[in-house]
Formats: C-alpha cells, sequence, structure tokens
C-alpha cells in the first residue's frame, strides 16, 4: 500500500507520517530527507547554493523514483511538492490513498515563526511579512493540495488524534 500526505510546511506532515507508519507497518520516507541523503546535502543548502529551479527538478526526479522504486511506504511530501508540474498527477497514479493535512493560516503561521531559520521560503521574513506570505501563499497552493483523495481537518487536534483518525476512517 502507498500512503502519501500532503499540506502546507508545518502541517504536521512529518510527525503525523512517522507515527502513522509505525502504527500501520509501512515504510516512512520523508521526500525532503530522501532528497538530503541522495544529494548528501540539506535542502537549505541546495536552495542556497543551486537555487529553487534546480531543488524543483529534483524534487520532481526524487518523487518520481521514491514511488516507482517502492512497493508500499509513507510518504511524506515537502510543502511545494504537490504544486509544481505534474507532481500531484503522479502522487495520484502512484499512491493508493494520498491525505491533505489541512490547517488555518494563523496556525501554520505560529508554527513556522518557531522554526524560520530551517526554512529557506521564509527565513528573510518579518513577523508581519511572514503572516502575509502564509495567507497568499497557501491561497495558490490550496487547490493542489485540494486534489488529494481526503481532505483532514487538523485544526486543534494532535497528532495522535490525526493519525487514529486517519486509521478509523481513511484507511
Ligand atoms: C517547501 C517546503 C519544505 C521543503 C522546501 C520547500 C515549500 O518542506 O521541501 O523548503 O515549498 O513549501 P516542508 O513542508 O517539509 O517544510
Amino acid at each position: 500500500m502507498k500512503v502519501v500526505l500532503v499540506g502546507y510546511m508545518a502541517s504536521g506532515k512529518s510527525s503525523v507520517g512517522r507515527l502513522l507508519a509505525k502504527e500501520i507497518g509501512l515504510d516512512f520516507v520523508d521526500l525532503d530527507t530522501y532528497i538530503e541523503e541522495q544529494q548528501q546535502q540539506s535542502i537549505k543548502d541546495i536552495f542556497q547554493q543551486k537555487g529553487e529551479i534546480f531543488f524543483r527538478k529534483l524534487e520532481h526526479q526524487m518523487l518520481e523514483k521514491v514511488l516507482s522504486e517502492k512497493e508500499s511506504l509513507l510518504l511524506s511530501t515537502g510543502g511545494g511538492t504537490p504544486c509544481y508540474g505534474i507532481n500531484m498527477d503522479t502522487i495520484l497514479k502512484h499512491s493508493d490513498h494520498s491525505i491533505y493535512l489541512q490547517l488555518p493560516v494563523s496556525t501554520l503561521v505560529e508554527r513556522i515563526a518557531q522554526e524560520k531559520e530551517e526554512r529557506p521560503l521564509v527565513k528573510d521574513l518579518d513577523d508581519e511579512e511572514l503572516a502575509e506570505f502564509v495567507g497568499k501563499h497557501l491561497f495558490e497552493r490550496r487547490p493542489f493540495y485540494a486534489r488529494a483523495k481526503f481532505t483532514l481537518d487538523c485544526y486543534g487536534k494532535s497528532v495522535e488524534d490525526l493519525v487514529s483518525e486517519i486509521k478509523g476512517n481513511l484507511l
């Protein structure tokens, strides 16, 4: 079985993915970590040294590779993955379940503000700019995320709640 999680930065894709994979016995792959391992370079450095266009091409290749080479897995994508090229088609074609972890802008802004330095797209924004950026960006990206087979409202729910909801209702 192949399950793919999509959603904006800081929506919980990695933490929900890791626990869910463990509970249902699937291999867990975080696409950002997979890219870093394959390239032997951090995402932050790839953005800084080679630029976003290079990163997006690489992200597409790595998405195709991981989804076609693994029989079954739980894949957490990067926040931008579904929103470039044919990536969302690739996700839908190769997965049995695709789930959008949905959160309101305010929650995402609060979470991202705590760990801005690690995130190349927002690291140079101040708090006010961050809120505006996330609002606009999510508006542009939501249609891509919404193509996932399921949209899961994550507001106010713990990782454990989300995992049992996915196990009980979606899988
Ligand atoms: C990105 C999100 C990041 C990472 C890269 C670009 C984005 O992943 O892929 O920094 O475009 O939203 P997370 O969603 O895991 O932070």
